[in-house]
């Protein structure tokens, strides 16, 4: 009789996290791990910035971590591609871009397509691209929240996994809105919708998403104000 390995038989799912910046988010998904909220494993943290602060928080954490930076490329798909090829040796389930802030190639979104998720500021289709806050603002919007999607060749365009909200205040300025949207929102919502993919109740075939083995028509999208920490 051959005996199973104990702990063998469901390794935890291989994450890599792609960031530039802060890493913010890359900690709430370290805290999820650690507190036994989120089953998986981080295998690589990976950034286009040797300054980028998150490197710091993942090297603190232990993890294995690489930069590439593009000046060492002459074109861009060349960076992606070393990019890609990195990833893709780290055996990664799902690819994390947790405030990458580059444009990717198309075959940087194909050669991982359907494992490759984003967090973006803002309620989706809402505001894409940049200064999110700003034009919540602006717009003398009452709600802001953050969007967890699969990524496609398009800008923040990709179909919607989660997304959740917070009153606005009238108070409010760019910076007390973003902060406040990063520690009620986004550092709880990313967690949460890797949980999904990760226990397999969402996924991302032929073109549309899956939950609970129905075509998602609408995205969840909680209201995380009950649970502010302000
Ligand atoms: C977050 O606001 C995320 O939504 C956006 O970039 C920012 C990254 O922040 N894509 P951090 O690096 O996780 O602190």
């Amino acid at each position: 009789m051959i005996m199973p390995i104990e702990g063998a038989e469901n390794p935890a799912p291989r994450l890599v996290v792609v960031i530039s910046g802060r890493g913010r988010n890359l900690q709430a998904i370290i805290q999820a791990i650690e507190s036994g909220d989120l089953n998986a494993q981080i295998e690589l943290v990976i950034s286009n910035r040797s300054d980028a602060p998150g490197m710091q928080i993942a090297r603190m954490a232990g993890l294995n971590c690489v930069c590439i930076e593009p000046k060492g490329f002459k074109r861009r798909d060349d960076f992606d591609r070393a990019m890609g090829a990195r990833i893709a040796a780290a055996r990664p389930d799902w690819v994390v871009l947790a405030g990458y802030m580059r444009i990717l190639s198309s075959a940087f979104v194909q050669r991982f397509d359907g494992k490759l998720v984003n967090i973006h500021p803002s309620l989706l289709p809402r505001y894409k691209g940049l200064n999110t806050h700003e034009r919540v603002l602006s717009n003398g919007d009452t709600r802001h929240g953050a969007s967890v999607h699969f990524v496609t060749p398009d800008l923040d365009d990709g179909p919607l996994i989660r997304q959740a909200s917070i009153a606005v205040a009238d108070d409010d300025t760019p910076e007390t809105l973003a902060d406040r949207l990063m520690a009620d929102v986004e550092q709880r919502l990313y967690p949460a919708a890797l949980g999904d993919l990760i226990a397999g109740t969402v996924r991302f075939y032929d073109g549309v998403v899956w939950r609970d083995g129905q075509i998602q028509e609408h995205c969840p999208h909680d209201d995380y104000d009950s649970i502010a920490t302000t």
